[in-house]
């Protein structure tokens, strides 16, 4: 040994060991933050998995109770559902129709679980409207008022069901104050709006579209959703969602938006989500099918860092798996 001093400072110190670093650990992916996504179809006894999806099915009512039943016994306590229907028209009625089977699902969901499952729901038009777009259209282009007059009738219905937390993903204007205030005015003073504020076109969507056949038929959804190019569009966003009474305000996709989860925990009065979206998701899957990557370490980096950028709540198609592998337990 030489007795030169080298340095004193020894940041690997606090990295010796496990035991070490799970002392010192700033950040911990909080299991209860997290919320499982769900497909729900038409039609009964149907269970079929979403080729871009590995992992994730397209359910009807009947199966997704069972399933839902299961995930349960798994740790799984809050839910995404998003609905699927061929049952498309140019108003979306089937979106505000009794047979729409997110809210079918939605009513027995809370009719048999009660408490004990947060049930929320996505409420926009493409998976409704024949043409994808989400909302309604006028020459070629999606007007705004119109559509929020649907979306608002959408998350009314949802309500009337039971459901614990609407979630708009249209990005149309005024849309979370006009179901704030119908919400209020029919008396659900309960019922959480959980804004998509800050939702960017992009093009990790891919597999989602094809999950819930909601591609739009023409064009493209950059007149309504962000452009990935700006931040401070995210900011007037935020501030629009928090005044108009969202009670979450959410940042999507996740991972290469990290920068704006970081600003909005900054600034907002409100809990932040971030929705892990499909492609990031299936990025994952693939990766890990490949054995180019392990899925765990692959799972739990992605997920911390978005929690680590300000997220308390996440959406994540990952939420089963990290449960049942109890990823979060060692
Ligand atoms: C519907 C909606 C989309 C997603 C959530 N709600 C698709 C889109 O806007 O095209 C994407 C979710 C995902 O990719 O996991 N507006
Ligand atoms: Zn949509």
């Amino acid at each position: 040994m030489s007795d030169r001093i080298i340095t004193a400072h020894r940041p690997r110190r606090l990295r010796r060991n496990a035991i070490i670093r799970d002392l010192v650990a700033e950040t911990r992916l909080n299991p209860d933050g997290l919320i499982q996504p769900y497909f729900v179809c038409d039609g009964s006894d149907i269970r079929e998995e979403i080729k871009g999806l590995p992992g994730i099915n397209r359910e009807s009512v009947d199966k997704l109770i069972e399933s839902i039943a299961e995930d349960m016994k798994l740790g799984v306590k809050r839910v995404m559902l998003f609905g699927v229907t061929d049952r498309k028209d140019e108003q979306a009625s089937s979106a505000v129709s009794d047979d729409n089977p997110a809210l079918r699902a939605c009513r027995e969901l809370k009719q048999k679980f009660g408490e004990d499952l947060f049930v929320s729901a996505d409420v926009c038009l493409c998976g409704y409207t024949d043409h994808g777009h989400c909302g309604l259209l006028e020459n070629e282009g999606v007007n705004n008022d119109d559509s929020v007059e649907v979306l608002t009738e959408m998350a009314l219905t949802l309500a009337r069901v039971g459901c614990d937390c609407v979630a708009p993903s249209d990005m149309m204007d005024g849309r979370i104050g006009s179901i704030r205030q119908a919400l209020e005015r029919d008396g659900f003073t309960n019922t959480l709006i959980m804004a998509y504020t800050a939702k960017y076109s992009s093009a990790y969507y891919g597999p989602f579209r094809e999950a819930a056949q909601s591609s739009p038929k023409f064009g493209d959804r950059k007149s309504y959703q962000m452009d990935f190019r700006n931040t401070k569009e995210a900011l007037v966003e935020l501030e629009l969602d928090l005044s108009e009474g969202a009670d979450i305000v959410m940042v999507k996709p996740a991972l290469a938006y990290l920068d704006i989860i970081a600003a909005f925990r900054e600034i907002s009065s409100a809990p932040v989500a971030a929705y892990n979206v499909s492609g990031e998701y299936t990025a994952v899957k693939l990766m890990a099918q490949a054995g180019l990557g392990d899925e765990k370490a692959l799972t739990l980096e992605n997920l911390t860092a978005m929690t680590r950028a300000g997220a308390s709540i996440i959406l994540s198609y990952h939420t089963r798996d990290i449960l049942k592998n109890g990823w979060l337990n060692d």
